[in-house]
């Protein structure tokens, strides 16, 4: 009898564990963006990794089935960078980062969220080009990118964006000419103003020969 019940004892051992193992996928991706983040005014405080979905954590929201459709973290006071866990986040519909200090590459892992409506970086110190995998993001309406220290071109892919209505890529260090195909025939010249080495609209019938600027 003595072995068996010590036998017994093994599932509660390992039930006692179970609230730091079955946090899920998108509760560990934004636990490691908080590592990340350096967040002197406990802005993320709430962020219990140990609940079993991060969906009552503040500045998240989630859908009826407990997946995160919202990151609400602008003006939050953080600095730090990104990773790519962020692409975990696979049902995000509204990216927000705006107005923070967040620094370096902007992850190419983000074109990985399908369902992304609004990505709003602007704002931060981010460097490094565009990513050309955003041409991915075909449900994406909302894009800025301004006020940060982005340089390369302006990617050609994002003119597949069909569904694109805001772009803004204003105060950064673009250089290259304008896209003019697609969504890109109504943005108007305040969406890339302040890039020093930006040229004029792509010239029409002309293959543009300055890509790689
Ligand atoms: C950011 O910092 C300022 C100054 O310390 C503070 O007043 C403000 O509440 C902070 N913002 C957030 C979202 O915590």
């Amino acid at each position: 009898m003595a072995p068996l019940s010590l036998f017994s004892l093994f599932p509660c051992f390992f039930l006692l564990l179970s609230p730091a193992i079955s946090t899920n996928s998108e509760g560990n991706a934004l636990h490691a963006l908080r590592r990340r983040l350096s967040d002197p005014t406990n802005v993320l405080q709430s962020w219990d990794p140990t609940l079993v979905n991060p969906c009552t954590w503040f500045h998240v929201t989630c859908d009826s089935n407990n997946h995160v459709i919202r990151l609400d973290l602008g003006n939050s006071n953080m600095s730090g960078t990104l990773g790519p866990e962020l692409s975990q986040l696979q049902h995000l519909q509204y990216l927000e980062l705006y107005k923070n200090d967040i620094r370096g590459k902007i992850p190419k892992e983000l074109g990985n969220l399908k369902d992304l409506v609004s990505l709003d970086m602007y704002g931060n110190r981010f460097e490094g080009e565009i990513p050309k995998s955003f041409a991915k993001l075909k449900s994406l309406r909302f894009l800025r990118l301004n006020n940060n220290k982005l340089t390369g071109s302006i990617p050609r892919e994002l003119t597949t964006l069909s569904n694109l209505k805001i772009f803004d890529v204003s105060n950064n260090d673009l250089c290259g000419t304008i896209p003019v195909d697609g969504p890109f025939a109504m943005f108007s010249i305040q969406s890339f103003e302040n890039n020093k080495r930006l040229n004029g609209p792509e010239l029409k019938g002309l293959v543009p020969y300055d890509f790689g600027c």
